[in-house]
Order: C-alpha cells, then sequence, then structure tokens
C-alpha cells in the first residue's frame, strides 16, 4: 500500500506498556510531528483484550475486534504491540495480506517467522518497520540500513537486554537480591511477560538473529546462536563479571554468533553501562568502531522507536528502503555460522581445590596440555574447609580446547565443584581488523 495520503490512519494492537506509550506521543506530539513532516497520524482505532484501555483514551474508538480494526480502509498502518507468537502472528498475518504496512516491537516472532513475514509483506507490497524490536530507544536498525551503508560489517557486540543489565546493575551497584533485582524490572515494565525470556539469555538472542541478519546479510535463526543466560551465575561471578553480552562476528567467511554473560575490561565503556539501558558496538570496515547507547527497555523508549517507524513509514522511508535493501530475512541468504568449538575467546575460569600439594600442577599440566596459555593466577587464602578459590584468566584460546580441559580438571578429585566458565571480551582490540 503506498502511503501518499497527509493523513495516515492507524491501528495500534495491543494497549500495554509500549502501545501507550505509542499513543500517548501520537496524541501529545500530533502537532510537532504534523509541522516537521507534513503528515497528520491519527490513531484511528485501539484494540485491546482489557476494555479498562478505553478510559485512558476516551476520544479513540476502542473495540477488542482486531480483525474489523486492521480491514478499516482509512487505515494505512498496522502498530503490533501484543507480543509473543499467538495472535499477535495472526494479526500481522492478516494486516499484510490486506496491504497494511506492520510496525512491530516483536522481536520473538520476527526471529521465529520474520522470513515468512518478509516475504508476504513484498507480495501484497506493503513494509515492515521494527526498530523497537532491537535495543529500545536505541536507533539501531536505522543505523545499519542507513548510516552505515558504505560498511561491510565484521562485528557486533554489545548489551541488548535492559532487564538482565537491570539486575547485574542492581546487584554488583546496590547489593540487591536476585529476586527482588527481578521484581523491580518486571514493575518498570523491563520484563518481558515471561521473565525467563529475558535471564536465559533467549530475548538477546532473537535481537541478535535480526541485527546480525541486517548487519551481516544473512538469515539467521535463534538455533544458530550459542545461549547462556544470567539465570545459572552465582552471586561470586557476577560480583566479578558483569554484563550479559552478546556478540556476533565475522571470523574469515562464517559468523561468529553468541549470547552469554561477559567478562569485560573496566577501561571499556561497556563497563559502565547500568540499568536499563542498552549499548551496542558496531565494526566497519570503513568507519571502524562505532557506539550506540540508550535506554533498551521501558514504555517511552520503546514507543519512541515505534512512532519513529510509523513516521518513516509515512514517509515513505520504510517502504522504499523495503523494496530496494537485499539484507531482509526473505532475500538472505543462509548464515554460514562457525562451530562454537572454534571460537577463540580469553577465558576466566573459577574453580574450587583442596588445599593440597600438587593440586595447582594438575590444574595448570591440564590447560598447558591442551595448548591454553595463562594471563594471570589468583589464589587465595584457604577457608575452614580447607578449600581454595582459585581464578585463572586465559589468552586468546580455542572454545574446545578449553572444554576438553575443564573436563580434566573438573575429573581431578581435588577439584570440587564444578568449574565456572566466562568469557573475557577485549574489545575493540579484539575487532579493530587493524584499521
Ligand atoms: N525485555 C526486554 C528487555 C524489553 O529487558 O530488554 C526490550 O526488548
Amino acid at each position: 500500500m503506498a502511503v501518499m495520503a497527509n493523513s495516515i490512519g492507524i491501528t495500534v494492537l495491543g494497549c500495554g506498556v509500549v502501545g501507550g506509550g505509542v499513543v500517548n506521543i501520537l496524541t501529545e506530539q500530533r502537532e510537532l510531528l504534523r509541522s516537521r513532516t507534513g503528515l497528520t497520524f491519527d490513531v484511528l482505532h485501539i484494540v485491546d483484550k482489557n476494555p479498562d484501555v478505553a478510559k485512558r483514551f476516551p476520544s479513540i474508538a476502542f473495540t477488542t475486534d482486531a480483525s474489523a480494526a486492521i480491514a478499516d480502509p482509512k487505515v494505512q498502518i498496522v502498530v503490533e504491540l501484543i507480543g509473543g507468537t499467538g495472535v499477535a502472528g495472526k494479526f500481522v498475518e492478516q494486516a499484510l495480506t490486506a496491504g497494511k504496512h506492520v510496525v512491530t516491537a516483536n522481536k520473538s516472532l520476527l526471529a521465529t517467522r520474520g522470513s515468512e513475514f518478509f516475504s508476504l509483506a513484498r507480495k501484497h507490497d506493503a513494509s515492515i518497520g521494527f526498530e523497537a524490536s532491537c535495543g529500545g530507544g536505541i536507533p539501531i536498525i536505522n543505523a545499519i540500513l542507513h548510516g552505515l551503508s558504505a560498511n561491510r560489517n565484521d562485528a557486533i557486540v554489545g548489551i541488548l537486554n535492559g532487564t538482565c543489565n537491570f539486575i547485574l546493575s542492581q546487584m554488583t551497584r546496590h547489593g540487591w537480591s536476585y529476586a527482588q533485582a527481578l521484581a523491580e524490572a518486571q514493575k518498570a515494565g523491563f520484563a518481558e511477560a515471561d521473565p525467563t525470556l529475558d535471564v536465559s539469555g533467549r530475548d538477546t538472542a532473537q535481537k541478535l538473529a535480526i541485527l546480525g541478519g541486517l548487519a551481516f546479510n544473512a538469515r539467521i535463526a535463534e538455533s544458530d546462536i550459542h545461549l547462556e543466560g544470567i539465570d545459572t551465575l552465582q552471586d561470586t561471578d557476577i560480583k566479578l563479571a558483569g554484563e550479559l553480552g552478546y556478540v556476533g562476528e565475522r571470523v574469515k567467511d562464517k559468523l561468529s554468533l553468541r549470547v552469554h554473560p561477559t567478562l569485560v575490561h573496566h577501561d571499556d565503556v561497556l563497563a559502565d553501562v547500568s540499568g536499563s539501558f542498552n549499548a551496542v558496538s558496531l565494526y566497519g570496515h570503513a568507519v571502524g568502531h562505532t557506539l550506540y547507547y540508550g535506554r533498551g527497555a521501558g514504555s517511552m523508549p520503546a514507543a519512541s522507536a515505534v512512532v519513529a517507524d510509523i513516521v518513516n513509514v509515512g514517509l515513505g522511508v520504510i517502504p522504499l528502503a523495503f523494496k530496494q535493501l537485499q539484507v531482509f530475512p526473505d532475500t538472505a541468504a543462509k548464515a554460514a555460522v562457525l562451530p562454537f568449538e572454534e571460537l577463540q575467546s580469553r577465558y576466566y575460569l573459577r574453580l574450587t581445590a583442596k588445599d593440597v600439594p600438587g593440586v595447582l600442577a594438575d590444574v595448570t599440566a591440564a590447560l598447558g596440555k591442551n595448548g591454553i596459555s595463562l594471563s594471570a593466577v589468583l589464589q587465595r587464602e584457604s577457608n575452614e574447609s580447607k578449600t581454595v578459590p582459585v581464578v585463572i584468566t586465559t589468552h586468546l584460546a580455542r572454545e574446545g580446547s578449553v572444554r576438553k580441559a575443564l573436563a580434566e580438571i573438573d575429573a581431578l578429585p581435588t577439584v570440587t565443584p564444578k568449574t565456572v566458565c566466562l568469557r573475557i571480551i577485549d574489545q575493540p582490540k579484539e575487532f579493530s581488523n587493524g584499521g
């Protein structure tokens, strides 16, 4: 559907945390948007399963009948903010089939059915805006599609889950418990309806599938991404470790794609990203290192990104980019993924050893035998139970070799319980390609 009219009709599906923010901006900033763009953006229908929503926006037509609100011929843009892959998928399909442009924040839907929806949109001369699906209010998709179009992107590294970052920040900086921090993230509206999506790292993996796909011009499935969440971290390591990071990088002709808790050096700007903030580093062959920072979750930051998409559909920018750019999941080739064992990284290992002669020699022998070179070893005094915590950091090593060495170390009768293994990122050195 061409968006040529000066008045853009909109249906908002789902008027919760983000949907409410979108309707607020579109109504309160109507004049600002009109003076800036020459267009008026009119919310013609709000659809929600909760009729109480109608009381919040009495001047806008409310209905529980999504199909009718989508089909209204005056509606050009359908904004899907229901979330999840159930009814949201059904309504997006309905809207695209009717030739309506769709704006969505739904990363689960895009990560699972993106290819199908993009191809459906193409068939019906519609388009999809999804800036709010990754990094909340940070215009990261716009940066990749437009600002960095001169670059071959070699890596994206960052923090993409506000809930995890908030939990870790509150625990490390303010001494909160995990449960208290998670409850507060839910109250503040950062967390997904099912917060296990956040803390398991899946939400971040879905975002990496979307961003990595655009940046590397490849179709990435969630299953291509190695996943470790913050839900298995222990307090001791949280104090030392920091953030839930994600990394996508080119290694020769393959992509290394991973989401896991990561140690970053305190000099690294990522170490200062706290609360619900997100940060994304992109490395382009021409520009080098660029960094994008902002609120990654919450009503108004996400609404800011949704409204930007609505405006860009109205201006014709998104429909045009969608037609021309060959980076969307329905046109890109499937990603060639580097097997996780081939990953080269630095590692943090924390083991608990019995305070007996020769134990450290056995541990370092297992590491040496597997070609792993140590960068630092820290051993504290033994406690009453006659065990010593030992923290080892390594130089760059192969993931497969580290796993083999850890299996040998954990089989030693003098080492118990299982060794904790986290990865360390030294950026931008690691991705700068000498530029
Ligand atoms: N649950 C997500 C987060 C919301 O915490 O980052 C934004 O995608």
